[in-house]
């Protein structure tokens, strides 16, 4: 008899498993990312909640004094399989970095808290065991505050990356705007280790590469400090945004769990909620992204915008059902929801976060789906990404309508996902 899916995905996060943590894929992303192992911790939980703990460990290892998770913790032994590596961000000379391990300065969207209740939630006792929220809750707290208190360079109340690879949607057409105006000419001359693991049509271009790098040397030049007040890029995506909410609603969870008053953070929950709001805009149906410099929201349809579904509290909820549900994403056929606008004159279905769907995104979407009461639909998505993961090898991502498979194979996303779809109660938050 064939392995089931499930064997299947277990094995690809057992051959990415380190010892310590898991790689998202053994060739093109050789070390530990931080949003990456909190949705690897998710589907983990299902079956082995002890590893899933032991995952979210291993980054919280690498946060630095101010309380931010950074977004890579390197793995010295590969460094030049990846750029740009410990060599460029010379971590251990700033202030406040680990003393243990390398990292990157910046960092990625704040999905842990929630990772660590699911994993807590997965087994109380093993949790209970190794004092799991108790260990966890202050550093989540601090990172939270990081977030609040240095990252707020909009004065909104919203938190603004600096960089599109915090964002995780690295080359969506949200970013196109604020980075024309970022010079292309690095200090570094860069190389492209991705382009052995991965085709080039399927890779953030050259010419972000550069821009990518000019951003990343001028905040690891003011010692990633969030003062540089002349910094070209910084931006409100309503992605990262949501995430954070959601999160708040986890540590609300955890500290309930601990004797402490959860009511912070639920009120924090909703004043990002109202904070989100400014971003909405009518004409797409979904949230922009706000660029802090020009103070305009970018009106284009991402996933990134449709997903302040997952609020629970959200205004717009039913807005946002008809524009997931509509000719913009999955009503246009699609298998999988697009990462942008199906109706958009520059979609590219193959071409990384400007058109092709991802496992991560999909997850999230049937969950929001299922937050507001849409089971059915949330199912089916649920189906077509276990499917599509399964007869694909576990891929990065996929063409959203022919379903064919990009990116590297074997991602761990991906297949914790699926573990995490195949063997949950349903689809909401907190299940
Ligand atoms: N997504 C980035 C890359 O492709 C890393 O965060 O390299």
């Amino acid at each position: 008899m064939p392995p089931s899916v499930a064997a299947r995905a277990i094995s690809v996060l057992e051959a990415n498993w380190t010892g310590s943590h898991t790689l998202p894929a053994t060739g093109l992303y050789p070390h530990q990312w931080s949003w990456d192992s909190a949705f690897i911790a998710i589907g983990l939980r299902r079956v082995s909640p002890r590893r899933a703990g032991q995952e979210l460990d291993a980054l919280l290892a690498g946060q630095w004094a101010d309380g931010r998770i950074p977004q890579i913790i390197f793995d010295p032994h590969r460094d030049q399989d990846y750029s740009p590596g410990s060599q460029f961000w010379q971590s251990r000379t700033m202030p406040g970095s680990p003393d243990v391990v390398d990292t990157a300065g910046l960092v990625q969207p704040p999905n842990h808290a929630w990772a660590v209740w699911k994993v807590h939630a997965a087994d109380p006792a093993e949790s209970t065991r190794r004092s799991f929220l108790e260990r966890t809750y202050p550093q989540l707290l601090a990172w939270h505050e990081y977030l609040r208190t240095r990252r707020d360079r909009g004065g909104r109340g919203l938190a603004s990356i600096v960089h599109p690879w915090e964002s995780g949607t690295d080359n969506s057409p949200l970013w196109d705007d604020a980075l024309a105006r970022v010079p292309g000419t690095p200090q570094h001359v860069f190389e492209r280790p991705d382009l052995l693991h991965a085709n080039a049509s399927e890779r953030p271009s050259d010419r972000e590469y550069g821009r990518y790098f000019w951003l990343a040397e001028r905040y690891r030049d003011h010692n990633c400090d969030d003062q540089d007040t002349e910094y070209p890029f910084l931006l409100e995506d309503p992605l990262f945004n949501s995430l954070y909410a959601i999160s708040e609603l986890a540590l609300a969870r955890i500290a309930s769990e601990l004797g402490r008053d959860p009511e912070p953070h639920l009120r924090r929950a909703s004043e990002l909620t109202v904070a989100l709001g400014e971003l909405f805009v009518e004409s797409i149906g979904s949230y922009g992204a706000r660029d802090v410099t020009s103070g305009q929201v970018v009106a284009k349809a991402t996933i990134n915008g449709v997903l302040p579904l997952l609020l629970p509290d959200l205004p717009t909820a039913e807005t946002l059902i008809a524009t997931l549900l509509g000719p913009r994403f999955l009503g246009s056929g699609a298998q999988l929801v697009p990462s942008y606008d199906a109706t958009a004159a520059d979609l590219e279905p193959e071409l990384y976060w400007r058109g092709p769907a991802w496992f991560n995104m999909a997850w999230l979407a049937a969950t929001a789906l299922g937050v507001h009461g849409r089971q059915d639909a949330a199912e089916e998505l649920g189906q077509n990404l276990v499917r599509l993961a399964d007869v694909n090898d576990f891929p990065e991502y996929v063409e959203p309508w022919i379903g064919s498979p990009h990116g590297t194979r074997r991602f761990s996303w991906t297949a914790a996902l699926t573990l995490e779809t195949l063997r949950h109660d349903g689809w909401g938050l907190f299940e």
